[in-house]
């Protein structure tokens, strides 16, 4: 796509997406023959852009794709996606970003696909990743953090893609601990980061994310081991994947810069606040075996779940299955 095309984008979200010719062919400060080209370009994208004599052009829907021009031109802060790296599809998009990192990629690049073959989850689980209906997503951060703080940026970014949900569809997500987000109690989205560290200090940390976004009930697997569901399919409104994925861009961003700030506090309560064992009754096993059970109390600074048992003993907890009694 032409820069002008992306700037005649931004120019379409700054307003009500309505935009006098007079308007684009001044802030571009070409001719009004040369906006009528670029807005044809457009079209022939797969935009649909109205015009109407008296007002202008009008951005009524945008192709249903991931589109890097789209993305960028909803960008607002410049930290996280100043590079962004697009493959139709990919093995993992983690790895592409892990190897970017190692070869010097710069803190805030930005890695997405449109499907992933070799979808990585927690574990060593597969992550389903088809094409077409969701985002997969990795960023590379390089904090000056030491290694036991790393967690902190996975809680991050749980917050960042709870608010994105929030902000794109009228569903109120919950987080699960550690790192999974939860509607109307399924799995709709997972985070996996990983990260390259000294003993002394962090290289770089991979914020993996992927979010389950229009994918229907036939294209997940038959074998998961917990309810899993997509934003399509608890709202019934498609989710337009481009805007989406800004908007969860920008919330990281935002989030980020007021942890380099502020530290780990503030993502820390509104995490809690989000979480859904907030203050009940849990019970914690590990390997389907031992079972620890108490009052949620909430995460320490190395993300460790504290629990209060009956007895009114704390627990600290680092992994683990939670089921909120
Ligand atoms: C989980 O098991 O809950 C974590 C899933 C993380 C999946 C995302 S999709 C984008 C990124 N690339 C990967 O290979 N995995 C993460």
């Amino acid at each position: 796509m032409h820069p002008r095309a992306s700037t005649i984008l931004r120019l379409f979200h700054n307003t009500d997406g309505c935009v006098s010719g007079e308007h684009i062919s001044r802030e571009l400060g070409i001719s009004r023959t040369a906006v009528w080209k670029h807005i044809s370009a457009l079209r022939n994208d797969g935009y649909r852009i109205e015009a109407t004599p008296s007002r202008g052009y009008r951005l009524v829907s945008s192709p249903d794709r991931i589109d890097e021009h789209e993305i960028l031109a909803r960008l607002i802060n410049s930290r996280i996606g100043q590079r962004l790296e697009y493959f139709t599809s990919t093995a993992s998009t983690n790895a592409d970003a892990f190897r970017l990192a190692e070869s010097g990629a710069a803190e805030g690049t930005v890695v997405l696909a449109d499907a992933q073959s070799g979808g990585k989850g927690r574990r060593g689980r597969v992550w389903s990743s088809p094409a077409r209906v969701n985002l997969y997503c990795s960023v590379v951060l390089r904090p000056a953090i030491m290694p036991y703080e790393a967690p902190q940026l996975t809680f991050l970014s749980a917050v960042a893609v709870a608010r994105a949900i929030e902000l794109t569809t009228k569903l109120v997500p919950e987080i699960k601990w550690p790192n999974d987000l939860l509607v109307a109690g399924k799995k709709v989205a997972g985070l996996l980061n990983e990260m390259s560290a000294e003993t002394d200090g962090i290289n770089f940390v991979i914020l993996g994310i992927g979010v389950n976004l229009n994918m229907t009930k036939d294209q997940f697997p038959g074998d998961l081991r917990h309810p899993a569901t997509s934003l399509f399919l608890e709202s019934g409104i498609r989710v337009d994947r481009s805007r989406f994925i800004s908007t969860m861009l920008n919330e990281l961003d935002r989030l980020y810069s007021d942890f380099l700030t502020h530290g780990f506090g503030p993502v820390r309560d509104e995490w809690q606040q989000r979480c859904n064992a907030n203050g009940r009754q849990v019970l914690v096993s590990d390997s389907g075996t031992e079972c620890t059970g108490g009052r949620f109390i909430g995460i320490d600074e190395d993300g460790a779940m504290l629990l209060r048992s009956d007895d009114d003993k704390l627990h600290r907890i680092t992994c683990g299955d939670v089921r909120v009694l």
